[in-house]
């Protein structure tokens, strides 16, 4: 059964819907993204229809997340395809905000997002967790849900979300759902559709790397700066030199970590070509 989601781009309208739901006892979750939809976000979408009784896809290219130097203006914007695929989903109202609502003229309020914004995609995007956090407050404001879904993909990204939501008390709370992969391992993202054929093989590097570096803990290996090297050689010998990070990081607060004695997380960003691709990776001892 499909059935094309209503769409809703008006913040009051979106904000009765959820309540009206809620008033007459309906959970209701949410999944914020930018469309472009892939399998990952799908995999949001179903977790959603699991545990809530209303599940809202929001879809907004948020400019203040974006530098200067980004993708913004070619972040592709897919609606029509995104809406018929969301159709296979029970998605009961699709909301996409425009641009003038979210950022109105005179608009100048930003969240000054937590400390664990700061290292890996804070230094190398400034002012992109600020971005996000600002949208993510205004998007829990306009669809006040019970529960919102984030995908581990972006794992910093949920750190810093459940940090600010924690400490602006948000009323949501926040599900993390597990990075959905292409068979060959590829982390499922809306950028991999920039890759070429031979960039696509480059970017098995990253989940490649990550594999080896579970390996080297599986296999004993404790320190840091060894599987490290060992992932560093891996995208030398794939060519890729234009590596924002390659990290290995306490899982709560992202500090570097030198001896592994716990669970931590390994945290790659790299370009492939222009396209910018991030994984991640949990690493248990
Ligand atoms: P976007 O990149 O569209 O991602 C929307 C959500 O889908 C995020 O929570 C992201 O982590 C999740 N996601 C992406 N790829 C995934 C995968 N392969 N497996 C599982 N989940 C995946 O992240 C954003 O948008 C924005 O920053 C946003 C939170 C919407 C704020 O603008």
């Amino acid at each position: 059964m499909t059935t094309t989601p209503s769409l809703i781009d008006r913040p009051e309208a979106m904000f009765q819907l959820v309540r009206a739901r809620q008033q007459r006892g309906a959970r209701v979750g949410v999944i914020p993204t930018m469309g472009a939809l892939h399998e990952g976000h799908l995999s949001l979408v179903e977790a959603s229809n699991r545990a809530c009784d209303v599940t809202i896809v929001t879809i907004f290219v948020n400019p203040a997340q974006f530098g200067p130097q980004e993708d913004f203006q070619k972040y592709p914007r897919t609606l029509e395809s995104d809406l018929e695929a969301l159709a296979k989903f029970k998605v009961d109202a699709v909301f996409t905000p425009r641009n003038e609502d979210m950022y109105p003229p005179g608009y100048s309020t930003y969240v000054d997002p937590p400390r664990v914004a700061q290292p890996w995609e804070g230094e190398h995007r400034p002012g992109h967790f600020r971005g996000v956090a600002t949208v993510v407050l205004k998007l829990f404001q306009l669809c006040p849900a019970d529960v919102a879904f984030f995908g581990a993909k972006d794992y910093q990204q949920t750190l810093v979300v459940r940090r600010m939501v924690e400490d602006l008390t948000v009323p949501s709370r926040i599900e993390i759902i597990p990075t959905l992969r292409e068979a060959d391992g590829l982390a499922m993202s809306s950028r991999n559709r920039y890759l070429t054929p031979p960039q696509r093989k480059q970017a098995l590097t990253l989940s490649r790397s990550l594999e080896l570096a579970a390996q080297m803990v599986a296999g004993g290996e404790r320190a840091s700066h060894r599987i490290l090297a060992a992932m560093h050689a891996e995208f030398a010998a794939a060519g890729i030199t234009d590596i924002d990070y390659v990290a290995i990081a306490d899982p709560d607060t992202l500090a570097a970590i030198d001896e592994i004695r716990s669970p931590v997380v390994a945290l790659i960003a790299a370009r492939v070509g222009e396209t910018r691709l991030i994984d991640n990776r949990l690493l248990t001892p």
